[in-house]
């Protein structure tokens, strides 16, 4: 079952493909999408809704709903195991075992009528043979670790009984309970108050780091992206359309869509500035996923698109070392630069 990965390589997705089956018809809502995270590592996943960010993670912890969901092509490599070759119970397992999710909205995954201790004891125990004892005593821990104060106290309340910023460190506390090698977070913050947002960024970060998690980082905010992410990849209408690191990224986006997103964003030219602006602004409308275009599906609101961008989809090349785009006048953009 082991392939040979490079050392620190935790995740691989190679080739994925998850398409959904509406009255509209099938449409593809991740499209020949790879990438991988190393260990502790924070890769970003950007793009605007509907692109595809969700559907990607459900497709790694084998959570699409099936139907109308279905994964139908290729692999997702977790420390050298093929998730999509394993049978439900050996995945249930691996699922909040060796990976991890934190959600947008944590009381859909904290149960309301279990108390928090028991909640994490549970997450614990699953995977581990520990002593009742020895696991409240490890949850007590872990809301230790996640700054939650008088820890003792509070894994004994009900998820109502914490405000929304202790429950999203407690639902931080259940993902990182047993260790995962990955965890990913999608849109953690988006729910909180501002202020309240940098610090449970600041949170899964710390952790991430001290534990060596490999994260990916699920946002819309590339004030996020640029504060806590080492790479980035752009989705667009299911397609992965750009990967770079942050740094090449901020200073050369190669696709006019990345181009698009960072002009929406004036925040963000202040690297590290706080923003939770939003990308909504790019003109023209994200096209359905049941109707693409033939060509780019950026093409029909890009300034830039050419005659071939509407009839030819441009391959995702290495335009530079370490910087991948999808886009026919990718390689012009860099000279420009
Ligand atoms: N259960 C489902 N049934 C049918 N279509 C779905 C389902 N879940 C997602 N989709 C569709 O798959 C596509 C990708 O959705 P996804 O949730 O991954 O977007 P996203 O990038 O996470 O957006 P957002 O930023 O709004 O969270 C969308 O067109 C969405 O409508
Ligand atoms: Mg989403």
């Amino acid at each position: 079952m082991s392939e040979a990965l490079p050392a620190e390589t935790v995740l691989e997705v190679k080739n994925l493909q998850t398409v959904f089956f509406t009255n509209s018809g099938l449409f593809r809502a991740v499209d020949d999408v790879s990438f991988s995270v190393r260990r502790g590592e924070t890769l970003a996943i950007v793009g605007e809704s509907g692109c595809g960010k969700s559907v990607s993670a459900l497709s790694i912890m084998r959570l699409v709903p099936d139907p109308p969901g279905r994964i139908v092509g290729g692999s997702v490599t977790l420390e050298g195991t093929d998730l999509l070759k394993l049978d439900d119970a050996a995945m249930r397992a691996i699922r909040g075992n060796r990976i991890s999710m934190i959600f947008q909205e944590p009381m859909t995954s904290l149960n309301p009528v279990m108390r928090i201790g028991d909640q994490i004891i549970e997450a614990v125990r699953l995977h581990q043979k520990v002593s009742s004892k020895e696991a409240w005593k490890q949850a007590v821990d872990m809301l230790r670790l996640v700054h939650i104060p008088e820890p003792e106290r509070r894994a004994q309340e009900y998820p109502h009984q914490l405000s929304g910023g202790m429950r999203q460190r407690a639902m931080i506390a259940m993902a990182l309970a047993c260790r995962p090698a990955l965890l990913i977070a999608d849109e953690p913050t988006t729910a909180l108050d501002v202020t309240i947002q940098a610090q449970i960024l600041a949170l899964i970060v710390d952790l991430q780091q001290r534990l060596g998690t490999g994260l990916i980082l699920i946002t819309h905010d590339l004030g996020v992206v640029a504060q806590t992410a080492q790479r980035v990849i752009v989705m667009y209408a299911g397609k992965k359309v750009e990967e770079a690191t942050v740094e090449a990224l901020f200073e050369t986006p190669l696709h006019p869509y990345t181009r698009g997103l960072m002009a929406s964003m004036p925040a963000v030219i202040a690297l590290g500035a706080e923003s939770d602006a939003r990308l909504n602004e790019i003109p023209g409308m994200v096209p359905s996923l049941t109707n693409l275009p033939p060509g780019c599906a950026f093409a029909p609101r890009c300034k830039f698109a050419i005659d071939r961008c509407l009839k030819e989809y441009p391959p995702l090349d290495e335009v530079k070392s370490n910087h991948w785009a999808a886009c026919w006048r990718a390689g012009e953009m860099l000279e420009a630069s």
